[in-house]
């Protein structure tokens, strides 16, 4: 029998325009989302269609879309409404909603809005060409089963918007969680961990096929286990032989360095509760290995991290802190912030802001608080934060977080690092644009390099956000 490895690595993509259906597909939210429409692209050329990047070159239009803020769903149906002026020129044109909005919403979408055609949660996209089938035979077609198994490991995904040198893998999907302000459990459904073999089969297609950096992915990836398949289990309740066989994320981490030498190795997101000193000593110990770690602390208050369900205490946190720089010192940390939880006060604020300059964050993605129908919050806590307060208090963390920012990158001037070209600084323009092994970005003259290049840049100057350096 064909195995799923054999039909990965065999797997050809007809590039044959003629007779082509034409998809037009968006992404929206996290990495794990443009990763999926990578997922859905094959699937569908499997199909026989082809992507496009002008919309109204499309028959079928998805929208690969996010759930996480009510803002994030707001942009979606502005461009629900200006995608039905496009169904008016367009009449059979096929409009579907994708993702963890599509999941969410269920058939709200189809019913009430009247502007989609098609509804797929995020387990469902082996399902999309039957949906479009009904859909052409006059339907309205829908399919938001959540599943415990599908980690889409045997499909070989279409690289989207590709600049041929960085490449997201999925290791893992759902969350078993329940941060109680988050959406994800709900949308994506429980956590399961794909098949180490075909994940590392995917690092090598990467490789051999040019690219310099990947990215694993997983919405908790320190709690990634194998031990053979089927729906997620403890450690502790394997079997003597599930458990001697088992690979946890540090050993992925590891395999994944092995079979992809002098490849960047990156990886997201850890969990602060989770995050074990093995992994970080795997970092430490292979060198395309990549020191940043993205460490959402979301609060600095112990009382909001436990309203929040984190289960760590800021203790706990600045302990693993210190952890990791305990192994790696010069690693880079990253940060999520959310301002204005409820019963937030401004005491609270101070200590998130007293946290941020502790851990030294080189960046933060920073939001504030968004109360989503069905999470925990919603039942059970009041969004007692003001509108206007929740703002004031971003700003306060924004700028906290600027000078922390800006107080790391001056420190680098004069430092040489290595840094892997991704793209034109701004198009038409003589410089590059690409990232530091600590993920900080950093622009100097193109000289004699190309995309894809590990160039050394002497850094000579400094924003919040960017190096500014010469090759040497
Ligand atoms: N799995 C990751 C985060 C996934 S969501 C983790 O546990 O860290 C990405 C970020 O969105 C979160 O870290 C959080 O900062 C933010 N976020 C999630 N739900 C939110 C909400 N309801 N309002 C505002 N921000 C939210
Ligand atoms: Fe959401 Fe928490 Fe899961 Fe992250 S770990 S996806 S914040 S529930
Ligand atoms: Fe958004 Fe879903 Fe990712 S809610 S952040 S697209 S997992």
């Amino acid at each position: 029998m064909e195995s799923i490895l054999d039909r990965l690595k065999d797997k050809k993509l007809d590039t044959s325009t003629s007779n082509k259906r034409k998809l037009y597909i968006e992404s929206y939210g996290c990495a794990m989302n443009f990763s999926d429409s990578e997922i859905i692209a094959s699937i569908m050329a499997d199909s026989g269609f082809q992507t496009t990047e002008d919309e109204m070159d499309a028959d079928l239009v998805l929208l690969n879309t996010c759930a996480i803020r009510d803002n994030a769903e707001q942009r979606i149906r502005n461009r629900l409404i200006h995608l039905k002026r496009n169904k008016r020129e367009k009449p059979n044109l096929i409009v579907g909603v994708l993702g963890c909005m599509a999941e969410r919403l269920k058939d709200q979408l189809l019913e009430e809005e009247k502007l989609v055609d098609l509804v797929a949660g995020p387990d469902s996209y082996r399902d999309l060409p039957k949906l479009i089938e009904e859909v052409n035979d006059g339907a309205k077609a829908i399919n938001v089963i959540l599943s415990k198994e599908e980690t889409y490991a045997d499909l070989s995904p279409v690289r989207l918007n590709s600049n041929g040198v960085t490449a997201f893998i999925s290791i893992m999907r759902g969350c078993d969680n329940m941060c109680t302000f988050c959406v994800v459990p709900f949308t994506r459904g429980r956590e399961r961990s794909r098949d180490p073999d075909s994940i590392v089969l995917e690092a090598k297609n990467l490789l051999d096929n040019g690219y310099k950096e990947i990215t694993l992915l997983g919405q908790n990836v320190d709690s990634y286990l194998w031990f053979g398949g089927g729906p997620k289990k403890e450690f502790k309740k394997l079997s003597t032989e599930e458990q001697a066989s088992s690979v946890d994320f540090a050993d992925l981490l590891e395999r994944v360095a092995i079979s992809v030498p002098g490849m960047r190795v990156r990886y997201s997101t850890s969990h602060p509760r989770d995050i074990t000193d093995k992994v970080v000593h795997t970092m430490a110990s292979h060198k395309n290995i990549c020191n940043h770690i993205h460490f959402p602390v979301q609060s600095g208050s112990s009382r909001i991290l436990d309203l929040m369900n984190r289960n760590y205490t800021r203790e706990e946190y600045l302990e693993k802190i210190d952890m990791i720089r305990g192994i790696i010192p010069n690693c880079a940390i990253s940060g999520d912030i959310i301002a204005g939880f409820c019963t937030e006060t401004e005491a609270d604020v101070e200590d998130t802001i007293s946290l941020m300059k502790q851990s030294n964050f080189c960046y933060s993605f920073m939001y504030t608080y968004s109360e989503r129908p069905g999470t925990l919050a919603a039942k059970k806590l009041q969004d007692d934060v003001s509108e206007e307060d929740k703002s004031k208090r971003l700003t306060k963390i924004i700028e906290a977080q600027n000078e922390v920012s800006k107080a790391i990158n001056h420190g680098l001037i004069g430092q040489t690092l290595e840094v892997l070209v991704e793209s034109e600084a701004k198009r038409g323009n003589a410089d590059w644009k690409g990232r530091s092994d600590e993920s900080i970005k950093v622009i100097f003259p193109k000289a004699n390099h190309a995309i894809g290049d590990l160039v050394q840049v002497k850094i000579t100057k400094a924003t919040t956000t960017t190096l500014i350096g010469v090759p040497v």
